[in-house]
């Protein structure tokens, strides 16, 4: 069988190589030549762990291009465009533009939506195209989407087309994960209820840490373990941290609060899950300007990562970049060192190594989860420790997320 996918960003490109490895031949599709031309010669436009040896691996099953016309012949076609926020709503114009494009080449395809959409936003575009949608949501994290495309946990397929839907079952069998077979509109909102749930947790367990370090005697690691391991509750997504970032959530959470808003209803638990993330970022400024009040020009922050998390290279609403960005509205002098990501900043020393970046600067913020950070040594800083990821000791210079003191 052969498979379209439109759209070769990260989920795109890791759905059309995942699907390769499961046995079938896939076309890929992007308006971006120069990611198109990186795929077609076995180079990947992201970093995502096992990404490329599996492209490599499959390259005879895989074919990019940045002509719809090589969608004629096939039937199943997934669409995996971005869906961004603009102005506070969700920005449908490239789902629009994908599907309208695969209907002047294949008008009898069935179009199967992975991208993020809101509630009725598949009917809507049934209604208005005529062609077969298939609500398909991902649950794929950045950094093992490769294992959790192979592998979900969940395959939720939403339409009301029982032979589309069959067939899109069949596309996924080989995963082995329990499916879930309902209507456009429950896949859609599984999706936002999902990962507004997660960012919910998130910032749940952060309120947790700011208490833990008011408390002597208190320290958040222990906590979520001691909650974790009541079966009700899980211990995924309770580490304390910096606040969730990236490319879903932040977007994920805005566009469903808006959707309920637009319905008359408050989804008031997801808007204080917000505003907790908001106040990650104050929380280490508050922290950095109590230490160094009056002297901020002087003082240069050494920022330790700023992808939005560990194993990407993406920097998409990275509370390290909000962070890197509060710090220098305020006049801080700013270092920075990523292992991975690149990204141009105005007025920021970016080092090479995470030592030289220390060395550099008087205070240090550990930011994103990088395993090379784990137990550096940093003597006479002040340090800010976001992420758990240096030994606590009891020097009074060294602040620990969600550890008293
Ligand atoms: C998220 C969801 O986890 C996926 O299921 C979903 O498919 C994806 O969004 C999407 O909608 O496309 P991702 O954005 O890759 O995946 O990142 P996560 O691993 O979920 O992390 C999100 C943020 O929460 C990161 O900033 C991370 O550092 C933070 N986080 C996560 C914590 O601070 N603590 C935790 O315990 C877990």
């Amino acid at each position: 069988m052969k498979i379209g996918v439109v759209g070769l960003g990260y989920i795109g490109s890791v759905t059309s190589v995942a699907l390769a490895e499961a046995g079938y031949e896939v076309v890929g599709i992007d308006i971006d030549e120069s990611k198109v031309k990186l795929l077609s010669a076995g180079e990947t436009p992201i970093y995502e762990p096992g990404l490329k040896e599996m492209l490599v691996k499959n390259a005879k099953k895989l074919r990019f291009s940045i002509d719809y016309n090589e969608l004629k012949d096939i039937n199943y076609i997934f669409v995996i465009v971005p869906t961004p926020n603009k102005d506070g709503k969700i920005y449908l114009k490239y789902v629009e533009d994908a599907i309208e494009k695969i209907k002047q080449i294949n008008k009898n395809a069935v179009v199967i939506i992975k991208s993020t959409v809101l509630p009725g936003t598949a009917s809507n575009l049934m209604a208005t195209t005529g062609m077969t949608i298939i609500s398909n949501p991902e649950f794929t994290k950045e950094g093992t989407a490769i294992e959790d495309t192979l592998k979900p946990d969940r395959v939720v397929i939403g339409g009301n087309n029982k032979n589309a839907i069959e067939e899109v079952k069949k596309i996924w069998e080989f995963t082995g994960s329990p499916i879930i077979e309902t209507t456009n509109e429950n896949a859609e909102m599984i999706k936002y209820a999902s990962n507004s749930f997660l960012a919910v947790k998130v910032s749940y367990i952060n309120e947790i840490a700011n208490l833990c370090e008011k408390v002597s005697g208190c320290d958040v690691e222990v906590i979520a373990k001691g909650m974790g391991l009541d079966k009700r509750i899980a211990p995924y997504f309770l580490k304390a941290g910096i606040g969730f970032g990236g490319s879903c959530f932040p977007k994920d959470t805005a566009a469903f609060i808006s959707f309920a808003k637009d319905l008359n209803e408050d989804l008031s638990i997801i808007e204080s899950a917000v505003s907790v993330n908001r106040s990650r970022i104050s929380r280490i400024v508050n922290l950095l300007e109590d230490k160094f009040n009056g002297k901020e020009t002087m003082t240069r922050i050494g920022v330790l990562g700023l992808a939005f998390k560990a194993n990407t290279d993406d920097t998409r609403e990275s509370q390290s970049i909000k962070l890197i960005n509060k710090l220098l509205s305020i006049g801080f002098k700013v270092n920075a060192y990523d292992p991975i990501a690149k990204v141009k900043l105005e007025n920021i020393s970016l080092f090479s190594s995470a030592r030289e970046c220390i060395e550099n600067s008087d205070a240090i913020v550990v930011a994103t989860e990088w395993p090379e950070f784990k137990n550096l040594e940093i003597k006479g800083k002040f340090v800010i420790d976001m992420r758990r990821m240096l030994s606590l000791n009891n020097d009074s210079n060294l602040k620990v997320v969600g550890h008293y003191g």
